[in-house]
């Protein structure tokens, strides 16, 4: 499982499924706690709202951290009692006993969702070619209030892009791009992705969604 722990915040890789049905009911309502938080607390950030997922079933939200094609990371504080007695087990453990602060979801390869339309399409039986790159995008990018500031949020969109790495890999591709949209008066978090290496995606042909002005931004990385 892809993690970090660094300052007392650990950055995990959720699993797809968990054998422990306790643990996996903890990690899809954690997850959706956190979710419906930042969809509260930072509505301007994203193209979804508060409304429309409170209404998700709980089958919803298992099924989301189910997505095969979708890889969610959370950032959760280390909780003090397991740092200070030594008996910390896998990063799992933290996050599951730890207060979750921050999240962010990458989608890819974005040619295996259904009715894709990027150049890796297999739509039209066309064999994948190596030479096309692997395409992923990164939704969902939020850390709380009192937690941010601390790099969180560069350590979850960094994950995010070394799992696009990853998926570029499994193809035997030689480029990856990660792509993401941030909302125009976002400049914190626009100024987060053009540190990390993120630019403008101006030749992007995309239906823009009328209620949420964003800008398309992507990231071309050599394998
Ligand atoms: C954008 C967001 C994720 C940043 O998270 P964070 O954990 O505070 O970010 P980090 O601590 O990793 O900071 C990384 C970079 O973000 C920018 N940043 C962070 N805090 C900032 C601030 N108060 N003012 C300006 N820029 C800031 C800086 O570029 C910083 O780089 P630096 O470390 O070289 O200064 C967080 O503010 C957030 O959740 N905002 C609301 C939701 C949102 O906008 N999501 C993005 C959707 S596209």
């Amino acid at each position: 499982m892809a993690t970090s722990s660094d300052a007392g915040y650990t950055v995990t890789l959720l699993p797809h499924s968990h054998p422990d049905p306790n643990t996996w009911a903890s990690l899809v309502s954690h997850h959706k706690n956190l979710r419906l938080r930042s969809l509260q607390i930072s509505p301007e950030s994203f193209s979804s709202t508060f409304e429309r997922e409170v209404a998700f079933t709980d089958s919803d939200w298992e099924n989301r951290l189910k997505n095969p094609l979708a890889y969610t990371f959370i950032a959760a504080k280390v909780p003090t009692s397991l740092k200070e007695n030594g008996e910390r087990g896998d990063e799992l453990d933290d996050a599951v006993h730890g207060e979750w602060v921050g999240m962010t979801v990458l989608v890819g390869p974005l040619d295996e969702l259904p009715n894709n339309l990027t150049p890796n399409s297999k739509a039209d039986g066309a064999p994948q070619r190596k030479e096309v790159p692997v395409e992923s995008e990164i939704f969902a990018v939020f850390v709380s209030p009192e937690a941010r500031g601390l790099g969180l949020g560069k350590r979850l969109s960094e994950a995010s892009i070394a799992q696009g790495k990853v998926l570029g890999r499994e193809k035997g591709a030689k480029e990856v791009v990660v792509r993401l949209s941030v909302a125009r008066g976002n400049g914190k978090a626009k100024s987060l992705y053009e540190k990390l290496g993120f630019r403008i995606a101006e030749d992007e042909v995309r239906v823009e969604d009328e209620e949420f002005d964003a800008l398309r931004m992507e990231m071309r990385l050599g394998l």
